[in-house]
């Protein structure tokens, strides 16, 4: 913030990075969390910009990049930088619609070095991926995608965020994981920042349904055991405490957006004051370790005196910073989610309402430019 002293810090390095290589992408998903006001093409960091970014990241400790958008593969030389992770000994995690990826460009992408496939769904058949993602043939694309990886022997995550639109797919999307030959189920509720937050009253699912998905996902994790792991997030406003979110404050995961700002978290541009720092202008060590929005909210001092009687400080950190915001307007209250907060019962309330309302999708969409005249 901007009254807060820019502090040193004993922060460990991250172990992930979070490379956010463009946001263009065909789909239009609702749900999507970057920010309402997407980068463009033009903000872009070129390919040397990101490979020093790669490079810079394995010599601060980074394990994990997980390559992701908008659509990764919207960018010609993703193949050359998977390749540039493979040589620093990166784990390189390809996050992807898998809709534009042809059979010749995954092979590209697996000889180069590429590590893990993590797809997304939309829905469990074509006319619930359609209307969620907006476009048209999208599932098949995906099925047939899925396939290559598979026959590849690349490792295989389905992801799926789970909104009032799918939530009824839970079996479906399980199903559909077994048949693709994934080795992994991700199925995380809608969390509601950037475009999500745009369209919370839209996607927000009845408590009902939450609960059956919930039953539904514990009874698969134990029946599949062996088979296929199910990793489930819950939906943080139907919860009594908060997600530990991003496992802390610049603890373990640092993101770059398309245009090179390094953040703590996807959201964190919300936070009014904070000042983020660019690879364009800054190192990766000196952004993590020196840059003032990483140590804005580090460790848990700055947290009210609830938090810090709580027996759950080092389990939840708090929760998240973002949220706090948003429904506070004080970023260094505890997360409005947690039941011992004075705005639990108002988070409760609006949850009832935005789950109430019947409201149509706003796609994910760049903004119009105005052309000149
Ligand atoms: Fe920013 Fe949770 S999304 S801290």
């Amino acid at each position: 913030m901007s009254d807060m002293p820019q502090v040193e810090t004993t922060a460990a390095p991250p172990m992930g990075l979070l490379a956010e290589l463009t946001h263009r992408c065909p789909l239009q998903c609702p749900y999507c969390s970057n920010p309402v006001e997407l980068e463009r093409r033009s903000d872009e960091l070129d390919t040397a910009g990101w490979q020093r970014v790669l490079r810079e990241a394995a010599a601060l400790g980074v394990l994990q990049v997980h390559l992701s958008g908008g659509e990764p593969a919207a960018r010609p030389d993703l193949v050359e930088l998977v390749e540039t992770c493979a040589q620093e000994g990166l784990y390189s995690n390809l996050i992807t619609a898998g809709v534009s990826i042809t059979p010749e460009r995954l092979a590209a992408l697996d000889a180069a070095g590429l590590d893990h496939v993590q797809l997304s769904f939309q829905g469990a058949d074509d006319v619930v991926t359609e209307h969620v993602s907006g476009m048209r043939g999208a599932f098949d694309k995906k099925c047939a995608f899925a396939g290559e990886v598979s026959a590849r022997g690349l490792p295989l995550t389905l992801n799926v965020v789970l909104h009032r639109a799918n939530i009824h797919q839970v079996d479906d999307f399980i199903e559909l994981a077994l048949r693709l030959g994934a080795e992994r189920l991700e199925l995380a509720h809608a969390q509601y920042y950037g475009w999500a937050l745009r369209n919370r009253g839209a996607l927000m699912p009845k408590r009902a349904d939450v609960m059956t998905a919930l039953r539904t996902v514990e009874a698969a994790k134990e029946r599949l055991k062996g088979r296929l792991a199910i990793d489930s997030v819950v939906p943080d406003y139907y919860a009594h405490f908060p997600k530990p979110c991003m496992n802390g404050w610049g603890q373990q995961t640092i993101n770059v957006t398309p245009s090179g700002l390094g953040l703590p978290c996807h959201a964190a541009q919300t936070i009014p004051g904070l000042e983020f720092w660019n690879v364009r202008e800054h190192g990766l060590s000196d952004i993590w370790y020196h840059s003032p929005a990483f140590n804005a909210f580090r460790g848990t001092d700055f947290l009210p005196e609830t938090c810090q009687s709580c027996d759950r400080l080092d389990i939840d950190h708090g929760g998240c910073r973002c949220q706090a915001m948003m429904m506070t307007g004080d970023a260094r209250q505890m997360d409005p989610v947690c039941q011992h907060s004075p705005w639990h019962e108002d988070i409760q309330t609006l949850t009832l309402e935005e789950a109430g309302r019947d409201e149509p999708f706003a796609y994910r969409r760049f903004a119009k430019t105005a052309r000149p005249a």
